[in-house]
């Protein structure tokens, strides 16, 4: 990826600023201080290569230099969007799946945070804040797409089956386009993050829907039912055996189909 050439692509775009690096440790972490300081609303932060990616929890993402779209949004949240904004990570996963989609894959939100294409993983996405007092004064939106076939972890590796979107579409798509793509999706969306006409189009492309389903949430057993999507504010909702509804709230959720 050439930096004018990105550059010179999403300029298009109404964003902020953009910092682009060859390698960093994290866009997320650059992204989280440019915050603090002064980044403008919509700056983005994007890099070749991550050396210290994150998941949640501080768990690894691989983004192998030259082979993946390893970058940040930053948001300055208006008083209308902070009350919403644990639909954030929402938004972002439908506007990387709706972009997919555009070029023919079947993309499916996984929730709370991830995009699968097959039930596959080919997208992660990590939503950090940072705090002015009680109050949210930046988001931080990082995502992670698995875009050439090398930017895909060993198996061993993985906790839930990869793809990148090589493999899917059966040639290289260009890293430019991919970004410029999601980025326009995401803006074309950002206006429904205070409308429950989001929550529709979220609900409309969740994988495993109506289907058995486990999900481990770390302090309590692994609750199993059908997964019956979720609630206003992004809460997952399960239908037992038993027929009773159970609310999962997010946090360090992973749910799994049950096969
Ligand atoms: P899960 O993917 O297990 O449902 P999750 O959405 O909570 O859980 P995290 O644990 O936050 O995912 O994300 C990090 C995990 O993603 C790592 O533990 C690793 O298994 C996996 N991973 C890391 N890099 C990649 C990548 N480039 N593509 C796909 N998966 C990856
Ligand atoms: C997940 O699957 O849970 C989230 C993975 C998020 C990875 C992206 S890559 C860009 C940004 N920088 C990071 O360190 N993490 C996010």
């Amino acid at each position: 990826m050439n930096q004018n050439e990105l550059k010179k692509s999403l300029s298009k775009l109404e964003l902020g600023d953009i910092r682009y690096f060859e390698s960093i440790g994290s866009t997320n972490d650059e992204a989280l201080a440019w915050a603090a300081a002064d980044a403008p609303d919509l700056s983005l932060v994007i890099a070749e290569e991550q050396t210290a990616g994150r998941g949640r929890l501080d768990r690894k993402w691989f983004t192998p230099r030259g082979t993946a779209l390893a970058f940040s949004l930053i948001l300055r949240p208006s008083a209308e969007e902070k009350p919403h904004l644990s639909r954030t990570v929402g938004l972002a996963a439908l506007a990387v799946a709706e972009s997919l989609r555009t070029r023919g894959l079947a993309a499916q939100i996984k929730w709370p945070n991830d995009v699968l294409i097959h039930e596959r993983k080919v997208c992660g996405i990590l939503v950090e804040s940072v705090w002015s007092g009680d109050e949210v004064d930046c988001v931080v939106l990082g995502i992670g797409v698995n875009v050439l076939k090398g930017s895909v972890p060993p198996a061993d590796d993985l906790l839930f089956p990869a793809t990148s979107l090589e493999e899917e579409l059966g040639q290289p798509p260009d890293r430019v386009e991919v970004l410029s793509e999601i980025l326009a999706a995401f803006l074309a969306l950002r206006p429904r993050l205070i409308s429950d006409e989001l929550i529709s189009l979220w609900q409309g492309l969740l994988a495993f829907h109506a289907k058995a389903v486990q999900v481990e949430t770390g302090t309590t057993p692994p609750i199993s039912g059908t997964f019956i999507g979720r609630d206003p504010v992004g809460r997952l909702r399960l239908l037992t055996a038993h027929g009773e509804i159970v609310t999962v709230r997010f946090g360090d959720v992973r749910l799994r189909p049950l096969t």
